[in-house]
């Protein structure tokens, strides 16, 4: 499955200097802690004027994208709900314009129905059982020849070495993307992640993945493999009273769609956990021989300090009342997922990280109409690469003799580092 022929990146992809900007827009290395003011927030009330950047005093990269809207946060559970499950009332059109030169023509995420339905329903097969299947195989492979390069040297750095270099391998690999351009394809996933890239970084980045995947497509429609870009290109869509195959184009935006959503979050998720667990001693030792708290670990990990703080931002359609505040129609609605994850009006001592809690449903893969498309994926991938470590590092434990990690960021959280020791 691995290609011999790769090119190994000597330094983790996820410490290139072009992350550092572009985590630094949306708020890594100028919030740590965003809980205990969400906390202060939630006790005045689960709706609030202003956008988080305002609330956290962090410079507003969306704000030329809306300068005359009045701006809202939730950080209600109940509240934040309401917001993600009302696509009427809160629409994703709101934020076409942070989206249209990520994605071009074709926007999941700044879209509302019957728009949505139709490019969701055409890219799902991707997601079910065969895309599942096609994710999956690159995933214990790519994690093993990981930890080979690393496994004699008893420590390493996790969050560049293992956490950065899978999730985008395996995204890249599924859609058919040579193994030597990986690192490159990962800076453009970045460039697309909504806020995190300039408009002209972004629209930039877009059009090199298109140049990139459209000769990939061209190959896949002169001889068609059993793979997820030869499936889809044999999608039909009804538009205008009319079935056709889906295009070029609409192709094209898909995956420009997927790239970004499915990259920097699993393996940012993947490197706050393992700090998580690192700091608890007894809890990962116990992890060894318990085999079943592993998707529990995960769950509650992204209940308690998930990688996205914020669902992408909507647009009232009217007038509105939620929580008691009155919202105009045209004002911009930021729903507070992180926030509403820490809800006590929701769940029983929530400030504490306990995977042994009765496990029920979060927001950290929104709900909706927009529900995360890679929910399984991400599951998927995240509980394979702890329990691959699991298999291969005895004894892990965390790096003392390295500056301690933290978790920075508001809109997109990161460990700033995952010192490891093992052996
Ligand atoms: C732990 C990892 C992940 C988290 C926490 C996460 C979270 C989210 C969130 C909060 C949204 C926004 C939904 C909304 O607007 O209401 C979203 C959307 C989306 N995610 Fe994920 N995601 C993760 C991994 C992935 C992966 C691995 C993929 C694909 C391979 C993916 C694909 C998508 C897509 C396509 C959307 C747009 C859905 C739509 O608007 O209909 N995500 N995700």
């Amino acid at each position: 499955m691995i290609d011999s022929n790769e090119n190994k990146t000597e330094k983790g992809v996820g410490e290139a200097a072009w992350e550092q900007p572009t985590a630094h827009r949306t708020g890594a290395g100028q919030v740590t802690d965003p809980y205990p003011h969400l906390a202060e927030l939630r006790r005045e009330g689960p709706v609030h004027s202003g956008s988080f950047f305002n609330h956290f005093n962090v410079p507003d990269p969306t704000a030329e994208v809306w300068p005359d809207a009045k701006r809202f946060i939730t950080v209600g559970y109940a509240e934040t709900e309401q917001v993600l499950k009302d696509n009427v009332t809160f629409s994703n059109a709101g934020i076409r314009k942070m989206t249209e030169y990520v994605f071009g023509s074709v926007s999941l995420m700044g879209s509302d129905d019957p728009e949505h339905r139709k490019f969701r329903s055409l890219v799902q097969p991707a997601f079910g059982r065969y895309g599942l299947g096609k994710w999956s195989a690159f995933v214990a492979p790519r994690l093993n020849q990981l930890i080979d390069r690393f496994e004699d040297r008893g420590s390493a750095d996790l969050y560049f070495e293992y956490c950065a270099e899978f999730p985008v391998y395996v995204i890249a690999m599924t859609l058919g993307v040579k193994p030597k351009d990986i690192p490159q394809f990962h800076e453009w996933a970045t460039m697309l992640q909504i806020a995190a890239a300039t408009p002209d970084e972004a629209r930039a980045a877009r059009l090199s993945v298109e140049d990139y995947m459209r000769e990939i497509i061209n190959d896949r429609r002169r001889s068609p493999r059993d793979d997820v870009i030869s499936m889809l290109l044999e999608r039909e869509i009804e538009e205008d009273g009319e079935k056709h195959k889906i295009t070029e184009k609409q192709l094209l935006g898909l995956i420009c769609n997927l790239l970004p959503a499915g990259s920097g979050t699993t393996y940012r998720t993947l490197g706050i956990l393992l700090v998580t667990l690192l700091e608890r001693p007894e809890l990962l030792e116990q992890l060894y021989d318990n085999r079943h708290l592993v998707p529990p670990v995960v769950d509650e990990l992204l209940r308690w300090n998930g990688p996205v703080l914020v669902a992408p931002p909507r647009l009232a359609t009217c007038d509105v009342t939620v929580g008691g505040v009155h919202i105009p129609a045209g004002s911009i609605v930021e729903a507070g997922i992180a926030a509403a994850n820490r809800d006590p009006a929701e769940f029983d001592d929530p400030e504490t990280y306990n995977p042994h809690r009765e496990r029920r449903a979060n927001l950290a893969f929104s709900t909706g109409s927009h529900f995360c498309m890679g929910a399984k994926v991400a599951h998927m991938e995240l509980i394979t690469a702890i329990n691959t470590l699991l298999d291969r590092l005895p004894r892990l434990r965390l790096d003392e003799s390295k500056t301690a990690p933290e978790i920075t960021g508001l809109w997109y959280r990161m460990p700033t580092s995952v010192p490891a020791k093992w052996g």
